[in-house]
């Protein structure tokens, strides 16, 4: 069996465990404890002068392989152009990007450093799968370095329509860097579509055979995995969780009172704002909640040094106040809003004993936490899954209730419907969506990619 060779920007070493995992590390980690294979990546420091080595270690069976970044690579590369130009537009945050053209070298150097770095860690039968928004260039810096293995890449946010992606200056070389790999991944089919679109509008003609694409003299697959999890892993961690002290200590401190959660890092992506306004608003138009609800919101801090960040945390903090200020009573604080990050296990025995799972992005490329909260659920007594349509998750689970994460008035009639839902609705609704965990989770996600991309190749060899 080949080994798998997994690349993403940053590498979640297992031990640190508090850390706030986004979706990717979680989908990763879980992927790739099954193979020996090998995952490299920035470690999450910044050194100056940085040093040039790789440093392996192995856990789980697994190498990890990582160095650190430079100041001005972490500032250029990562602050700059991935965070704050790719990740607002890839998130149809227009008003949000940066662009500076330095940032955009950067960029292009961290992939190309990551490639040098990379290449003498290779062996002939690797398969490599890179990940995410930061790394779309590697897959050519590799080509370019000789690399003949096959190359696959998978996209873990939206892809954005062409008429936002064009936004960006230099949309038509990201373009053709996709067009290096042999095979590239997306969340959903809207994804895929505006990929492929984006590629015939820059060549001016038709690109698209099947799931094959032929653009600038290369032929690739584009096509779609919906990124599961474990849920074995995630049902197991749930049932310890619900016994463990600290999830006995939430329910002691909550008297008696229904539990709404939302776990996110702290992003402006994640409607946050709206979603505590909505709240607010169910505390005012459905009053017999007040004194009875909780709305527990862990938002772990994301990206801090990007200015952006610092400003939506701030005003989260105004309007969480508000609320309060409002509606709290000696003995009840109807938000609670917590800055920090939990372990996976705490988070899990957290969802498992709430009433509704809340999770309203206002774009999403997946939302991993809201397949997390429905395996989390207590069989006997299912909680509720609020979720916004505009999360790639929203294409799978269709039996959760729906909200428009912009409808601030949708949502708290949202809350209002997941609060009163009788039991045997509750249950059917939870029973189908779990059916549809299982049936794609986290092993048939990197077993579909996985065999895909060697098809590709393999396709790909004989035609050229
Ligand atoms: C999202 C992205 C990941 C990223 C994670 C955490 O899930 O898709 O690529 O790793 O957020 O963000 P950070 O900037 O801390 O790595």
């Amino acid at each position: 069996m080949s080994r798998i060779i997994v690349v993403s920007n940053r590498v979640a070493v297992p031990k640190n465990s508090t850390t706030a995992l986004g979706g990717l590390a979680v989908g990763i980690f879980s992927a790739l404890k099954e193979s020996a294979g090998l995952w490299f990546g920035w470690d999450g420091t910044v050194m100056d002068p940085v040093s040039t080595e790789v440093s392996l270690v192995q856990q789980d069976g697994v190498t990890f392989a990582t160095m650190p970044l430079s100041s001005q690579d972490y500032e250029q590369y990562y602050m700059g152009f991935s965070n704050r130009m790719l990740w607002p537009l890839f998130h149809y945050r227009l008003n949000l990007v940066k662009y500076r053209r330095e940032d955009f070298a950067g960029y292009e150097r961290v992939n190309e450093l990551f490639a040098r770095k990379l290449l003498p860690l290779l062996e002939p039968n690797d398969i490599l799968w890179i990940h995410d928004y930061h790394l779309i260039p590697l897959g050519n810096a590799l080509r370019m370095a000789g690399v003949t293995q096959p190359i696959g890449f998978f996209l873990h946010i939206p892809f954005p329509p062409l008429d936002v992606l064009r936004a960006l200056p230099v949309y038509k070389r990201l373009l053709r860097y996709l067009c290096a790999y042999d095979l590239v991944g997306f969340q959903t089919t809207f994804d895929r579509r505006s990929f492929v679109d984006s590629i015939e509008n820059a060549i001016g003609r038709k690109a698209q055979r099947g799931e094959m694409i032929t653009a600038w003299d290369r032929r690739l697959r584009a096509d779609v995995f919906p990124i599961g999890i474990d849920v074995d892993e995630v049902v197991a961690m749930a049932a310890k969780g619900r016994q463990a002290k600290q999830t006995q200590k939430l329910r002691d401190s909550l008297g008696g009172r229904q539990l709404l959660i939302g776990v996110d890092r702290l992003d402006y992506s994640k409607g946050l704002a709206e979603r505590f306004q909505a709240y607010g608003r169910l505390l005012e138009c459905y009053p017999d909640n007040q004194g009875k609800v909780v709305f527990m919101q862990i938002a772990a801090p994301s990206r801090t040094d990007v200015p952006e960040y610092k400003q939506i945390r701030r005003s989260l903090a105004t309007v969480v106040g508000q609320i309060n200020g409002r509606f709290a009573q000696y003995d009840w604080t109807p938000i609670r809003h917590i800055n920090k990050g939990f372990s996976r296990a705490s988070v899990m025995g957290f969802l498992s004993i709430s009433h509704v799972g809340i999770v309203t992005p206002l774009k999403d490329g997946m939302n991993l936490v809201a397949k997390e909260f429905i395996a989390a659920q207590d069989p006997d007594d299912p909680g509720v899954l609020l979720l916004s349509q505009l999360a790639g998750a929203a294409q799978e689970l269709d039996s959760a209730v729906f909200v428009n994460p912009y409808d601030i008035d949708g949502i708290a009639e949202g809350m209002q419907h997941a609060i009163s839902m009788p039991l045997k609705e509750r249950t059917e609704r939870w029973q189908h969506m779990m059916t549809i965990l299982r049936k794609n989770d986290i092993n048939a996600w990197r077993d579909s990619f996985l065999r895909g991309l060697l098809e590709t190749h393999r396709k790909l060899k004989r035609v050229s």
